[in-house]
């Protein structure tokens, strides 16, 4: 019996590679743009950092996580949780009171699969830490627009603010009030978390409670001055710099540390999996993990959705590495000479293909045309003894004659010269 993939758990295979290596290489280029450095942590933590900035109640820490239960250890469900706890070890904030990181890697939640929706899925998280300047919050949402407008994926940008300590308690009760009037009519997920967590009632999706909850109250309507003066200047931010967005006072996320703003990047074209990148602020949770009172924002793209998004794009081109040269050796004698050659000029940094199968001349061409390479060396038994091979120009069919030398190098030079000309 053939061992398949786990369920959720997804093969990146080539053809499809292609296209990751798109997605990374343009956030990369983005990331440094705007300043970010690379930092990567390990996949397995401590249970309790995740229960402690998660949060408890949530379904990522009650149902999600991959716990090893006997050791208490998971399998990170998402990055920002890591990174600040490497923030705090490293004491990063000593070396640079304003840190702008940015981690690519797989995480690990046990939800249900479907379409856009993985075990193991891979996040591009960006994370700032040590201001709480509004214009950062703007800064870091256009740097997400801008990366996926370079993409060609088109997205709506939703923003709301979840207030502080201060204004959030009085909102919570102001909202359960609302909710224990509907109680009834809820689902029982919403009945349950209406008692641990009200704001999640707001953003069920079960049609029933969106139809109950519509004209609850907003937290935009209840946020302390503070707040409500940061939500403005984040919103002033991004209209200085031409980034379109929408207020959403039902997006309250799905992880307990935010505080202020939050956003989420949405498509219409991947169904239930609208999100395909999300995040906030937080500012008390360096401070919740043992390090100092530090500010905090940062986001996080799913790949996967990404990838998606990409491939339903029929005209997106992947420019993969072209060939510059195809050693044809014909018989034993050729390969045997062609085979060093091929190694001389991959040191001289030339990508070239040979075949090993002592294939024909004809199926050898084949293989050169499918590989699109740009030259191809044609190296026979006779033109060995002759002391001359052919390199043949795929784009314009031209033939040259290259003699053929005792010292690789020199060969390799010459054939150097003429594919770069
Ligand atoms: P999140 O909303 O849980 O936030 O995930 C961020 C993004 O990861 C989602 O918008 C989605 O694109 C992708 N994603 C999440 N779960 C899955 C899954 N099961 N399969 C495929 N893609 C998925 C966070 O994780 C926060 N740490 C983001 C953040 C960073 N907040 C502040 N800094």
């Amino acid at each position: 019996m053939k061992i398949k993939a786990l369920n959720g758990f997804k093969d990146i295979v080539p053809g499809e590679v292609e296209l990751w290596q798109k997605v990374e290489n343009t956030a990369r280029d983005i990331f440094s743009r705007f300043n970010f450095s690379e930092i990567r942590m390990p996949i397995l933590e401590k249970t309790d950092l995740f229960a402690r900035s998660i949060g408890e109640a949530t379904d990522i820490v009650e149902k999600e996580m991959y716990t090893f239960v006997d050791k208490q250890i998971t399998m990170r469900p998402e990055a920002t949780a890591s990174l600040l706890r490497a923030y705090i070890q490293h004491g990063l904030h000593v070396q640079k009171p304003i840190q702008r990181l940015f981690t690519i890697g797989p995480m690990f939640r046990h939800e249900r699969p479907q379409k856009g929706r993985l075990r193991q899925f891979h996040q591009m998280d960006v994370e700032v830490l040590g201001t709480p300047n509004p214009r950062v919050d703007a800064e870091l949402m256009a740097m997400g627009a801008m990366l996926l407008e370079e993409l060609g994926i088109s997205v709506s940008l939703e923003m709301n603010s979840l207030g502080c300590p201060v204004c959030r308690p009085g909102f919570r009760e102001t909202l359960l009030a609302f909710i224990d009037e509907r109680r009834d009519e809820l689902c029982d997920d919403c009945k349950r978390r209406s008692k641990t967590n009200p704001l999640r009632v707001l953003d069920c999706k079960n049609p029933k409670c969106r139809e109950q909850v519509e004209e609850a109250p907003s937290i935009q309507e209840h946020l302390c001055d503070d707040c409500d003066e940061h939500f403005a200047s984040v919103q002033k931010g991004l209209q200085d710099l031409d980034v379109e967005y929408s207020l959403n006072k039902f997006m309250v996320r799905g992880l307990d540390y935010y505080t202020r703003t939050t956003f989420e990047f949405i498509t219409g074209d991947l169904g239930a999996q609208a999100a395909v990148g999300a995040g906030g602020r937080y500012d008390g949770l360096v401070e919740k993990l043992g390090g100092p009172k530090i500010p905090g924002i940062g986001f996080a793209l799913g790949m996967e959705r990404l990838v998606l998004l990409l491939q339903q794009q029929e005209e997106v081109k992947i420019d993969s590495g072209q060939v510059d040269i195809f050693v044809a050796g014909l018989g034993e004698k050729a390969s045997e000479f062609a085979f060093p050659l091929v190694h001389i000029l991959r040191q001289n940094g030339l990508l070239t293909v040979m075949d090993h199968e002592g294939r024909s001349l004809k199926s050898q061409m084949k293989q050169a045309n499918k590989v699109n390479s740009r030259f191809v060396l044609i190296i026979g038994e006779n033109e060995l003894e002759q002391g001359q091979a052919v390199l043949r120009n795929m784009a314009n069919q031209e033939q040259q004659e290259i003699t053929i030398q005792s010292n690789n190098n020199e060969m390799a030079s010459s054939l150097l010269q003429r594919c770069q000309q």
